[in-house]
């Protein structure tokens, strides 16, 4: 591609968390509606959004690699534009580091992506990094298309500050969408497909806004009116902290029958003192009883975490404390890291940082122990039958592929449809699935 032609195809790569896959969506959206067209994998594109995740050192550092693996045997590259959270981070450094990059366009400024696309392709290298996000949402596109199960972002940034994490930097301060907004965009997924919503935030159940009525309304109050959808089966919300779990969205588990039986619900730790210098809001005692509560109001509800080991100046015995929360909690499944000294952030120069082979020895402790759970869990559910929301073919034929409502995956055969909400015994659980016998057809589904 010569410097002035305006790229006809386009691919968008993206890394991190699931609001990421959701920008990622967005901004593939705002480039189909200028008439590029997407390629399919494998097949070269004119431009490569790497839409790019900075919480560890990993996330980061594979940015670099990316771009160098886009560069051609002629040493000429296509038209990259770095998005996300390594752009917001560090824009100025990938447009010095990285001359093939022709774009750099934080997380709140991609409804700009376009215009910076245009520019650079006339020759022009653009940054975009501005905060905060108000002006994008109402920027995008209208919504066509979707599969069985989509993503929503409802609430974005972060006011909390943990002290090992970039992303309040990255994200800006927390921002609710307007209520009217996602009810709309909820209807414009649905009508495209969705039979499944997952709402989004990297505090999800610090959404706040104002219902139809003009009531202060929470994120028990937002699934309520997207549960007056009809053809939305499910909703979920991801993630959640536990300082927001209100008691509104508590009681909503047990009474919007939408309200899918799954939480993630990080707690990062077992120890209170590694608890408080990563300053997060709660205790472990005070996360179990939060956890008695929600199983209070919904007694089947699966429980998911996110995990860190090797918190500067973690001890042994403070490590063990997270294995005892784990026990006491038995999780469905999990996420666990080791530590990643951030630049920035309080704790990247905190005494006591821990050496990479204790840490390693840590997560492989850890994972085992979550692993145990999550294969118990699904052991558990074996002689159960449940609602399966059809995702995807399987590997064989005649077979599919969906999620339980406590988003297993779950594979079957049977006559049905992608978006279809079946009736499925499970009859046979892995690590990492369950094999199920259709019983029969959801009446309407
Ligand atoms: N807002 C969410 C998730 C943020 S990032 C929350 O508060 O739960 C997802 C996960 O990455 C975090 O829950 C945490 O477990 C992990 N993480 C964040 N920063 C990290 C770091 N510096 N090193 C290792 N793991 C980290
Ligand atoms: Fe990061 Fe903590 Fe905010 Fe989650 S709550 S995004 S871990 S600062
Ligand atoms: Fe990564 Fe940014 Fe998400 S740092 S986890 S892409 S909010």
């Amino acid at each position: 591609m010569r410097s002035t032609d305006q790229p006809k195809t386009y691919r968008v790569k993206s890394f991190g968390c699931q609001m990421n896959v959701y920008d990622g969506e967005r901004m593939a959206e705002l480039l189909g509606a200028q008439g590029m067209t997407a390629t399919s994998e494998g097949d070269e594109a004119d431009l490569v959004v790497l839409n790019t995740c900075h919480i560890r050192e990993k996330a980061t550092e594979k940015v670099y690699s990316d771009i160098g693996r886009l560069r051609r045997e002629d040493g000429s590259s296509p038209l990259i534009a770095v998005a996300g959270c390594v752009a917001q981070a560090e824009g100025e450094e990938i447009m010095a580091r990285a001359p093939s990059v022709k774009v750099v366009v934080g997380p709140q400024a991609y409804h700009r992506l376009p215009d910076m696309v245009a520019e650079a392709a006339a020759g022009r290298r653009a940054t975009e990094t501005d905060m905060p996000a108000e002006a994008k949402f109402a920027a995008l596109p209208r919504r066509r298309k979707s599969g069985p199960s989509a993503f929503l972002t409802i609430q974005e940034g972060c006011d909390k500050f943990c002290t090992y994490c970039v992303v309040p930097y990255t994200r800006g301060a927390e921002l609710s969408r307007p209520f009217a907004d996602l009810v709309d965009e909820a209807k414009m997924l649905v009508e495209g497909g969705a039979r499944e919503i997952t709402l989004l935030g990297q505090n999800v159940n610090a959404w706040r806004g104002e219902d139809a009525r003009g009531r202060s309304a929470g994120l028990a109050g937002l699934a309520e009116a997207l549960a007056e959808i009809p053809e939305l089966r499910r909703i979920r919300y991801t993630t959640s902290h536990p300082a927001d779990m209100d008691d509104a969205l508590i009681e909503a588990h047990g009474t919007n029958a939408k309200l899918m039986p799954f939480l993630h619900l990080p707690v990062q730790a077992g120890s209170d003192r590694v608890l408080k210098a990563m300053n997060r809001s709660h205790t472990a005692e005070s996360y179990l009883k939060l956890l008695d509560r929600i199983r209070a109001a919904r007694p089947d509800i699966a429980l998911s975490g996110d995990f860190i080991v090797g918190f500067p100046g973690e001890t042994d015995a403070e490590f063990e404390d997270t294995l005892r929360l784990i026990d006491a909690v038995g999780y469905a499944q999990a996420f666990s890291f080791k530590y990643s000294a951030r630049p920035g952030t309080p704790a990247a120069t905190m005494d006591g940082q821990v050496a990479p082979q204790v840490m390693d020895e840590r997560l492989q402790r850890l994972q085992a122990a979550l692993n145990r759970d999550q294969l118990a869990f699904n052991r558990a559910s074996v002689g159960k039958t449940c609602d399966v929301l059809v995702e995807r073919k399987g590997r064989h034929p005649g077979q599919w592929l969906g999620k339980s409502p406590w988003l297993q995956s779950v594979h079957f055969t049977g006559e049905v449809a992608i978006g279809d909400l079946v009736r499925v015994e499970l009859v046979e659980a892995g690590p990492n699935s369950l094999s199920g016998v259709m019983v029969r057809a959801l009446a309407g589904a």
